[in-house]
């Protein structure tokens, strides 16, 4: 019997519904050639979903995606809705959903590829064969830490936010950034500030303490300051990363200029149950509706659903390698400098698409 899997599809806001469009297209795609079937069931999610529902993560959008087996989003957000509430931002639909789906682990890949080492923001010899992962922890932190909030105290305003980490919050995404690293280059590099934080003296502790499990595996510690900056100094030096909620954050963008484009990159959040995956990239309101966005950042996040969802590593590999080979052919969405014409957000999709399918017919990916 074919294999039957259900996908949550939250297209959320801005160029959202643009690039999880392709991504669709791609999966149609791998689906055409190599027999599981998909389900797409599609939820409002972020500021649409507030203007629709008064919400930001409606009820029906979370049985959505209890009931389905992978989560594809889009991105949430846009100034139309800046002066909500907090607790009304778009942005507070993903944070939602994070927690409701207990998605603690985040990962973040940037590779530079060869095609396209002359758009780094780095010149070519520092950044040529970057290839890291950022493990992020995704549900705790000062993202989530109480108390927090905007206080009157002596006769002004006090802001607070707490940070908080508990051992098995450290330890779960510990053990995952080591099992990665192990399928990659047996190198983990943990960031934290251990010389001013007590959150991350715990971290620093917890983390040696799971890598006794892990000889084969290099461990190395960071202070944050210094990863930012040997991030743009030295990056190939970089394997797997593995930080917090809010280091995480801040280092995947810094991440992403070394690859050129935000647009290129995806992410995959994992908890016990379905994941989600979604570029990195924003809602691009000044873009959105114009068939301009970058789809490739969606498309390889559907790209890692294969693979740590469905465990469809030979498809996950061959919508990978359609994407490097389309790029090389000079293939260049608005946001890669160097084309007059640029390439549309769909037509981009096509090529990635008809390519992918040529790549499924070959016996290498078929076995993969
Ligand atoms: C990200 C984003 C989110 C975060 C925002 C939109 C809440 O910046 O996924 O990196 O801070 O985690
Ligand atoms: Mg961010």
């Amino acid at each position: 019997m074919q294999a039957l899997f259900r996908v949550a599809v939250l297209p959320g806001d801005g160029v959202g519904s643009e690039v999880t469009a392709e991504a669709v297209k791609v999966l149609k795609a791998v689906e055409e050639i190599s027999g599981p079937r998909f389900r797409f069931q599609t939820g409002l999610i972020g500021g649409c979903a507030l203007d629709a529902t008064a919400v930001p993560l409606p009820a029906e959008t979370i049985s959505i995606c209890i009931n389905a087996q992978a989560i594809l989003l889009g991105a949430v957000g846009g100034p139309q809705w800046d002066g909500k509430r907090p607790e009304l931002r778009p942005e507070q639909g993903l944070l939602q959903l994070r927690q409701r789906m207990g998605l603690y682990i985040n990962l973040r890949p940037a590779k530079v590829l060869d095609s396209l080492v002359g758009i780094s923001a780095l010149k070519p010899p520092a950044v040529r064969g970057t290839d890291l992962l950022i493990v992020r922890e995704l549900m705790g932190g000062i993202y989530f830490g109480n108390p927090r909030g905007i206080f009157a105290k002596n006769g002004e305003r006090m802001g607070v936010n707490t940070e908080v980490y508990r051992e098995h919050e450290v330890e779960r995404v510990a053990h995952r950034a080591f099992q990665l690293a192990r399928a990659r280059r047996r190198k983990v590099t943990s960031v934290d500030k251990a010389n001013v934080l007590e959150t991350s003296r715990l971290w620093r502790d917890v983390v040696n303490h799971i890598a006794r499990a892990y000889p084969d595996v290099q461990l190395e510690h960071l202070y944050v300051d210094s990863c930012a900056m040997q991030l743009i100094g030295e990056p190939t030096r970089f394997d797997v990363i593995l930080t917090n909620n809010m280091f995480g954050d801040i280092l995947s963008d810094e991440a992403a200029m070394l690859a050129g484009s935000i647009g290129l990159l995806p992410s995959a959040s994992l908890g016990d149950g379905p994941a989600l995956y979604e570029p990195v990239h924003g809602s691009a309101p000044s873009i959105a509706g114009r068939n301009r966005a970058n789809p490739i950042g969606a498309i390889a996040s559907a790209a890692m659903m294969l693979r740590h969802s469905f465990r469809m590593e030979g498809a996950a590999l061959a919508i990978e390698a359609a994407i490097e080979k389309v790029l090389k052919r000079g293939a260049r969405t608005a946001d890669i400098p160097g084309k007059k014409r640029p390439t549309t957000t769909s037509h981009m999709g096509d090529l990635i698409a008809l390519e992918t399918k040529k790549l499924l017919k070959s016996s290498k990916f078929r076995n993969a």
